[in-house]
């Protein structure tokens, strides 16, 4: 086997695919307080999800892993740990961890790197525990892996702006998207912090989105690390950014999937048309806020979410039939998976997802 992916379309060979077991509304923590009271999680309560609704999820994951190994592709999956017991480090105390579904938020493969984020929530602090047996697998059985963790965050209180949510929420759209472009956000810039999942990679290229989740020291930190990339901090006209995939989903050279109504900044507008990069709309999302799954964290826009098997073959989610179309139009084989069950669980077909090996050579896509 060999560790190796430069970006999200190249032929996909090796992929981990999260699980649901054991995931958890997450006791709440400086910048995460759950409000579910008509689902049994009224503000500040915390337990695992429902057992049916691991059930539906598992069975749409394994679904997924089948179709996958199906297509020939290896499919490995996360340990689940306990994660409903309290866990802490010498400055805090977490009442519970949060699961192992989205392993996107965790790791990304460089190359022939995988580089373990910082993660910036108490919860998921320890998650990465769920893909040592993995990573230490591939690391011996790939003799040139790299296998990288990024320094782990104290997230003491001052990691987290003080009072943000209420502040925040206070404020009108105008003022959360400017607060967004500056990255005056949850997170302080005591230290780098940031997920997997806020970056996309373009081969030479990172687009790493500033994010509630991800802060510019973390950026600075990811751009020191990868010196031979040009490493890229973005926002989008998002007030709620959290992961980039949901809203910046490159399918192929020349092709971004993004997501209109988060409008992107003009600078990385130019820096794709001039290197004759279409920027596509993404179809309005099948579904409407109110018809989002209980206890879902994520927006409708997961509908764009999606896992490219190749430069011409993409998963959608079954539901999303003006996606599916919009792609189909665009040249694309496309694979229809139903999906939305696994979405409280944190994540569409892309965040459930981490590659391991895609075929293809690192290249510069932005000469
Ligand atoms: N926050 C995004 C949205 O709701 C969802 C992104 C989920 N991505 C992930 N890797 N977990 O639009």
């Amino acid at each position: 086997m060999r560790v190796n992916s430069w970006n999200g379309w190249d032929p996909l060979t090796h992929v981990i695919v999260g699980r649901a077991d054991g995931t958890m509304v997450q006791a709440p923590e400086p910048t995460v307080v759950r409000d579910w009271p008509d689902d049994g999680f009224p503000a500040g309560a915390y337990g695992p999800l429902p057992d049916d609704m691991v059930q539906a999820a598992n069975a749409q994951l394994d679904a997924f892993a089948d179709l996958l190994r199906s297509r020939g592709i290896r499919v490995d999956r996360p340990d689940v740990i306990d994660f409903g017991r309290p866990v802490s480090t010498p400055d805090w105390e977490q009442g519970s961890m949060f699961g192992c579904m989205p392993p996107r938020d965790v790791l990304v493969t460089v190359g022939s790197e995988i580089l373990e984020a910082t993660m910036s929530y108490r919860s998921r602090w320890f998650e990465y525990l769920c893909y040592r047996p993995l990573l230490d697998s591939y690391f011996r059985d790939d003799p040139d892996m790299r296998w990288e963790a990024a320094p782990k965050p104290r997230l003491t209180d001052d990691a987290y702006k003080p009072g943000f949510w209420p502040e925040y929420e206070a404020l009108g759209f105008d003022e959360q998207i400017a607060r967004v472009r500056e990255n005056d956000l949850a997170l302080t810039e005591i230290e780098p912090l940031f997920d997997a999942a806020d970056i996309a990679r373009c081969g030479k290229d990172l687009f790493v989105q500033l994010s509630m989740v991800t802060n510019r020291s973390g950026v600075d930190w990811l751009r020191r690390h990868f010196p031979e990339h040009r490493v890229h901090p973005v926002t989008f006209g998002n007030t709620h950014p959290v992961h980039i995939d949901a809203t910046w989903v490159p399918l192929r050279p020349g092709l971004v999937l993004h997501c209109g109504e988060r409008e992107a900044e003009e600078d990385l507008v130019q820096y794709f048309k001039i290197n004759d990069w279409e920027i596509v709309s993404a179809a309005r999302p099948a579904k409407t806020w109110d018809e989002l799954p209980k206890l879902c964290f994520c927006s409708p826009w997961l509908s764009m979410n999606v896992l490219s098997l190749s430069p011409d073959t993409v998963c959608v989610e079954a539901g999303e039939t003006a996606q599916m179309e919009l792609l189909d139009s665009l040249g694309f084989e496309v694979v229809p998976v139903p999906f939305w069950d696994v979405a409280p669980f944190g994540g569409g077909l892309h965040c459930s997802t981490v590659d391991i090996h895609r075929e293809g050579e690192l290249q510069d896509y932005f000469p």
